[in-house]
């Protein structure tokens, strides 16, 4: 019997890390400078000044939506919103399922695709209202109806709690969604293009993307951040915590990154998006304790990895933002797909405008 070759040095070993498989107009991520640009704006622009709502015209049309077409664009997504709740009905088992990417994976695929530029309406219309549907299920409640007249952010949260949210909590989701939307070519975009480029349709590339959010080393962070501060509980356990952890040789959650060697500009924005919440008069102590705790984290591996700087990456303080905007943490990631499905439905045009099979090589070392 042969041994079983080793094909673990691939990622890394090969020089796959970096490598360029396409150009784009879409984002720029900048890991040494910490600069994340979008269609040309600096991501924390995006998420102190814009709504969803323009980030979807930004992304889609190349530009913010003038007033009118503003309205044109909410109004699309509030119709998308109800055709997905008229499908509820027919999605059989998908939003029992325990995970709520799970549910969300199952549900989106019975959209279905006509082809042309309504498809990207319909899908993210449609995340939201699945997500918020699985969400009030978790909660005890059938799926509540969209409303038109409401913002893609609001009506999310208003059919997650069946009550209408707050300005705050809405302002809150918004940020986020505005700053998650697309960030370069992440596993679940590049999953995205590699569907489009064989010519397949947006559900299919959408779905898959999906699947690739799903994994823990992609979107599933920031419901452990929540746990790590919950187990830590008080200021003083914050150092004992975290060291107890790094000699376990366990990951610090919402710490480190692939890409960024400096702090995660979207852990900054939405730090700053939190702390506007905490003004606006809802004060909890979780954002200072979660300052503490970062600030701790970043000094003990400094420690231990000085040549290696780890620094909060944006689960962090998506955590902090999503539970002040009153996202149950099992719904983090599901909100995730909520605003990346826009970011995906862009690179999947732009994949089409390239119209080449992605088709990369392996290196053979069996027998
Ligand atoms: C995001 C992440 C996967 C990037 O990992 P990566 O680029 O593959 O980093 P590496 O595996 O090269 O890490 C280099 C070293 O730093 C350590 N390290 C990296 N992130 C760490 C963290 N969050 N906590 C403790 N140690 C960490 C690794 O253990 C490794 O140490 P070693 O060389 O002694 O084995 C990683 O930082 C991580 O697991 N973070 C926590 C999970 C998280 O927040 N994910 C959301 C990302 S947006």
């Amino acid at each position: 019997m042969k041994a079983t070759p080793d094909v673990s040095e691939t990622p890394t070993a090969s020089g796959l890390d970096g490598l360029v498989v396409a150009h784009t107009a879409l984002s720029d991520v900048d890991g040494e400078q910490g600069r994340l640009v979008i269609r040309g704006y600096a991501v924390e622009d995006l998420v102190a000044r814009a709504t969803f709502e323009d980030v979807c015209g930004l992304m889609w049309d190349g530009a913010f939506p003038p007033a009118e077409a503003r309205e044109k664009m909410r109004a699309a997504l509030a119709r998308a919103r109800e055709q997905a709740f008229a499908l509820v009905p027919g999605l059989g088992d998908a939003l029992d399922a325990a995970d709520g990417m799970e549910a969300l994976r199952a549900a989106t695929g019975h959209v279905r695709a006509t082809g042309d530029a309504t498809d990207r309406v319909q899908l993210t219309g449609a995340i939201g209202v699945f997500a918020a549907a699985w969400a009030g299920k978790q909660a005890g409640h059938a799926p509540v109806a969209p409303s038109p007249s409401l913002s893609h952010a609001a009506d999310i949260l208003r059919m997650i709690d069946d009550a209408a949210a707050s300005p705050a909590r809405v302002k809150a989701l918004d940020a986020y969604l505005c700053c998650v939307v697309d960030h370069g070519m992440n596993a679940s975009t590049f999953t995205a293009r590699v569907v489009a480029s064989t010519g397949s349709d947006l559900v299919s590339a959408v779905v898959a993307a999906i699947g690739a959010l799903k994994g823990p080393l992609h979107g599933g962070a920031p419901g452990p951040v929540l746990d790590m501060l919950d187990a830590i509980g008080t200021r003083e356990r914050a150092r004992p915590w975290l060291e107890g952890e790094i000699n376990a040789r366990r990951r610090i959650m919402g710490m480190g990154h692939r890409i960024y060697r400096v702090r995660d500009p979207r852990a900054a924005a939405l730090e700053r998006a939190a702390s506007e919440f905490e003004q606006s008069g809802a004060a909890t102590d979780r954002l200072t304790m979660a300052r503490h705790v970062e600030r701790e984290a970043e000094q003990l591996l400094a420690e231990r990895h000085p040549d290696r700087p780890l620094k909060a990456n944006v689960e962090f303080y998506t955590a902090v933002l999503l539970e002040a905007a009153g996202i149950p943490r099992t719904s983090f990631s599901p909100m995730f797909a909520a605003s990346r499905v826009a970011g995906w439905c862009a690179h999947v045009e732009e994949q089409r405008q390239v119209g080449r099979l992605i088709r990369p090589a392996s290196k053979y070392v069996g027998p």
